[in-house]
């Protein structure tokens, strides 16, 4: 069993998608493991780390790519990739597979069996595969950091000689795996920290985090959770009422996170236009949904936006690649708890069990087709 770790391609990645932690455990697994050479620097790992943990270091991306059954990256392999890879080889990486039809063809057409990561269920037996959490749970954490830089003032209430510091307001929105360690960075800062979602449940978590929950608790609120767990999409009414009760809070608010996501949907808009013009200048805005349309009106995805009342929006993209060696640790072990899932024990080679729920909810091609049920030809 030959992997394959190319560097990444997208210019914004700093992300890499194994470790030389990782690295050891696929030799241990039995594993040949092949690194492109600088595949880890912007991630902090060097080609001497790779080798002395026992990859063997290639110098371009064809050559780490030749004969590899499996192909480790952390973002949808480009076409240049793909076309080094051989068929009937595995690919495992964040797919971002939506309104992507072109590149899924593509996938199909090299022959290639590819796994979404994002796709893996979130069942207990697939957390440490979890992608989705182990990267929005440092989205969340640089989201106050990067809000913090960007203030101009201290977080914390600071008593000093020359006069009291007062401790800064920050309220997050949407309290899912992001938000939840957005409270706990503020509150650890020193903030006054308060949070808002749409789902009832969040209400006892935003609290024992020891935050004040602040949303309209009316019936529709209290039925706002799929089975699944995840937001929906609320009535006009209910977003009126929330939205006027965002406004008033807002007006008094240093610093704003906002993470609010729905699945398949576009970034609900939480911040609209006049509720920035009613900022203080200075404050701060953080838009961690900025790559799926944005939570604020106002954001630009991949700017710092700042508004003539002298708000700042900041609108990072790729936010969990601003801790690109954390974010590649966790990553790395995301991937190979899932390929340990494919190895066969005996003959230590791959195997994927197709009926397996964990394979069956990721692969998206196989022998040269599409196979995920969402994105099947329509008939
Ligand atoms: P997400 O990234 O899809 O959304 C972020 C948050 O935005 C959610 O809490 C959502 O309720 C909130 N939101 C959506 N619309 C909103 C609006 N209009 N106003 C305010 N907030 C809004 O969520 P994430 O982080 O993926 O978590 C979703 C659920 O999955 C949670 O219940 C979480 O506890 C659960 N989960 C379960 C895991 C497991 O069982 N293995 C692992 C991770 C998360």
């Amino acid at each position: 069993m030959r992997i394959a770790v190319p560097a990444e391609t997208e210019a914004q990645e700093t992300r890499v998608a194994a470790s030389p932690e990782t690295v050891k455990k696929y030799i241990a697994l039995g594993a040949q493991v092949t690194v492109q050479s600088g595949a880890g620097k912007s991630a902090g790992v060097t080609d001497g780390e790779y080798s002395a943990a026992g990859a063997t270091i290639a110098a371009n991306a064809k050559e780490a790519l030749a004969e590899a059954d499996l192909v480790l990256t952390v973002r949808r392999p480009s076409t240049a990739i793909l076309s080094a890879i051989k068929r009937g080889a595995h690919v495992i990486s964040i797919m971002d597979p939506y309104g992507q039809d072109a590149a899924l063809n593509a996938m199909a057409a090299a022959g290639v069996n590819a796994f979404a990561m994002e796709f893996m269920p979130r069942i207990t037996r697939a957390q440490v595969m979890d992608v989705l959490s182990s990267q929005a749970n440092l989205a969340g954490y640089r989201a106050v950091i990067d809000g913090a830089g960007e203030y101009g003032r201290a977080l914390p209430m600071m008593m000093t000689a020359a006069g009291t510091v007062p401790a800064a307001r920050m309220f997050i929105m949407g309290v899912g795996v992001a938000g939840l360690q957005a409270i706990a960075t503020a509150r650890r800062l020193g903030a006054i920290v308060t949070a808002t979602d749409v789902r009832p449940a969040t209400k006892e978590q935003v609290e024992s985090l020891g935050a004040k929950f602040i949303a309209v608790e009316d019936e529709e609120f209290k039925q706002a959770e799929t089975s699944g767990g995840y937001a929906k999409e609320m009535s006009p009414e209910y977003k009126a009422k929330q939205a006027a009760l965002v406004a008033s809070h807002i007006a008094k608010q240093d610093i704003v996170i906002t993470t609010a996501l729905i699945p398949g949907r576009p970034a609900p808009k939480l911040i609209t236009a006049d509720m920035v013009h009613s900022m203080r200048a200075g404050s701060v805005i953080v838009d961690l949904a900025v790559e799926r349309g944005g939570n604020c009106e106002l954001a630009k995805p991949g700017e710092t936006v700042i508004t003539e009342n002298g708000v700042h929006i900041v609108g990072h993209l790729n936010v969990p690649g601003r801790l690109a060696a954390t974010a590649s640790s966790l990553y790395a072990k995301n991937l190979l708890a899932f390929v340990e899932t494919m190895i066969d024990k005996e003959t230590k080679n791959l195997s994927p069990k197709w009926d397996d729920e964990l394979v069956k909810a990721t692969l998206l091609t196989k022998d040269g087709a599409i196979v995920h049920p969402n994105f099947l030809p329509k008939q």
